[in-house]
């Protein structure tokens, strides 16, 4: 039976992976790749259906970013949205023109009902729009299946050629049906038989990692988390002791962490591979002596991070393949570029530079976290380490505000055991997506005991959010905060106060530093 597969074709839209994305929840496999890419290249990859995404630009500048027409002869379907609607078009011979105003947010559009893309979808439904330039006239062939008052081409379609295109957006969910057009273009149109699950992703990765390698050595700088984990063990299974694991306990890690860690993938745990922990926690402290300001504090934990790893790859010596865990929205991030840096993020992974190494590669390049986290239960790695909640790379240093000490990492990492203890035994671990004890660097008097005390407070902070980017304080009841407050004075000691942070992000950010 042929391997099924949607290209999505990238013309520099934002929701070029989203789209990919929605066809992978059709369970259709769906691979993004530039627009560049040759007729020959399409032509090997064989793929069952093409969706050509937006972009910014428009069609008719010499600069434009464009397909060969040829793709639209292939006899593979093809969605256009948006820009790939409008290139369509202007390739075929039909007309796109720029609009007086750009048209942008819900739009209520009228379908036919007897497009093969609209199918069961409602005939009134709410689109997603975001165009300037707007198709005024269909090429020869197509037929216009859905409009709205300001955008009377908003689909169109050519059945002979196989070729649908809509102005709008359907793989963003404020396209009501969008998922139901999707499907129906994937299904009815590209015939698709819709059986790929997470565990073809994963033994299909095997494969190709495994031809890739061949007999060479990877190195994989692993964290503890999610990404990484995935990303070694995936690799741990395409080729075993080829790879090396270098996991590097900087001292700023939750208490029993780095334990844990080597519990999954040391010597004693269920995977093949080399595993080499660094104890480096006092090289770590005392770069860390003395320094307030939570920049520069980032900034020394990333490099010293980078020369103790350079340090074990030295010992290793050249290696063919550096592995990264870099996921999609990874990948979004680092593109963005002109956005203000609040604060320097630190990933393992970002060490390029410092190891011979002739190639990089990154087996989860494509997928967004819920399905990292889907494949990671695929391979059988533990539901603890699946759902680890995110973890900065700098660790405990940016959740001690000022100077950073053996003593208050002490203090954090107690602290957090008996919070996050709490939130699972009351069942708030699953409703919190992020939440965690941080330390105050303020003192103030106590009494315990009938004895004054100047002690540390700990602030203890949990969050709701979606996307990491804003976040709500989340709201936990005043019994379960009372029972935290009680466990950490009187089990840790050096503290005698315990806040709890309200604060949502914006203003605020996740971490305190
Ligand atoms: P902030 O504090 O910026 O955090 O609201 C947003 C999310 O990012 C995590 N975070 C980091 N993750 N390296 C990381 O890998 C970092 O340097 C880093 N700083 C913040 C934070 O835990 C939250 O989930």
């Amino acid at each position: 039976m042929s391997r099924e597969m949607i290209l999505v074709l990238d013309f520099g839209g934002q929701y070029n992976q989203l789209i990919a994305r929605r066809v992978r929840e059709l369970s259709v496999y769906s691979e993004v790749h530039p627009h560049t890419m040759s007729i020959e290249e399409i032509k090997k990859m064989n793929p069952t259906g093409i969706i050509l995404t937006g972009g910014p630009a428009s069609v008719y500048k010499d600069d434009s970013p464009k397909c060969d027409k040829k793709l639209f002869e292939l006899g593979i379907p093809v969605l256009g949205i948006c820009y790939g609607a409008q290139l369509m078009t202007y390739l075929l011979g039909g007309k796109v023109e720029t609009a007086d105003v750009r048209e942008y947010g819900h739009t209520e559009i009228s379908t036919d009902g007897t497009d093969l893309l609209f199918t069961g979808v409602s005939k009134k439904t709410v689109v997603w729009m975001s165009h300037t330039d707007r198709i005024t006239e269909v090429a020869q062939g197509f037929r216009v299946t859905a409009s709205s008052s300001s955008c009377p081409i908003a689909a169109a379609s050519d059945w002979t050629r196989k070729l649908f295109l809509t102005q709008f957006h359907p793989e963003v969910t404020h396209s009501k049906e969008g998922q139901a057009m999707l499907a129906n273009f994937v299904r009815n149109v590209c015939n698709c038989r819709c059986d790929w699950k997470m565990s073809s992703f994963v033994d299909e990765s095997i494969v190709t990692l495994k031809r890739k390698v061949g007999s060479g050595r990877v190195l994989c700088a692993l964290s503890g988390g999610v990404d990484s984990s995935v990303a070694a063990v995936l690799l741990s299974k395409a080729i075993g002791k080829q790879l090396t694991c270098v996991f590097v306990d900087h001292g700023l890690l939750r208490k029993d962490e780095g334990d844990d860690v080597e519990a999954v993938f040391g010597p004693r745990g269920p995977y093949e591979l080399n595993f080499i922990r660094v104890n480096a926690q006092k090289r770590f402290y005392d770069k860390l002596k003395g320094v307030e300001e939570p920049e520069q504090k980032r900034k020394i934990i990333g490099e010293e991070f980078i020369r103790v790893f350079e340090e074990e790859a030295r010992k290793i010596g050249a290696v063919d393949f550096l592995v990264q865990g870099t996921i999609y929205p990874d990948v979004i991030e680092s593109g963005l570029g002109k956005s203000a840096v609040i604060k320097s993020h630190h990933n393992v992974g970002g060490l390029p530079d410092c190891v011979d190494f002739k190639e990089i590669i990154e087996p989860l390049r494509l997928l967004f976290k819920d399905e990292v986290r889907r494949a990671g239960l695929e391979l059988g790695i533990p539901e603890k380490l699946v759902y680890r909640q995110p973890f900065p790379g700098p660790g405990l240093a940016i959740r001690i505000i000022g100077e950073v000490t053996p003593e208050k990492v002490h203090i954090v990492q107690e602290a957090d055991a008996i919070f996050r203890d709490e939130m699972a035994k009351a069942g708030f671990d699953k409703l919190a997506n992020q939440y965690f004890a941080a330390l105050s660097n303020m003192r103030s008097v106590g009494c315990m005991g009938d004895e004054r005390t100047y002690d540390y407070a700990v602030v203890i902070r949990a969050v709701t959010t979606t996307d990491f980017m804003t976040a709500e304080a989340a709201q936990l009841p005043w019994t379960l905060l009372g029972t935290v407050t009680n466990r950490i004075v009187n089990e840790v000691k050096g503290v005698n106060r315990v806040l709890y942070d309200c604060t949502g992000k914006p203003p605020a950010t996740i971490e305190l530093e």
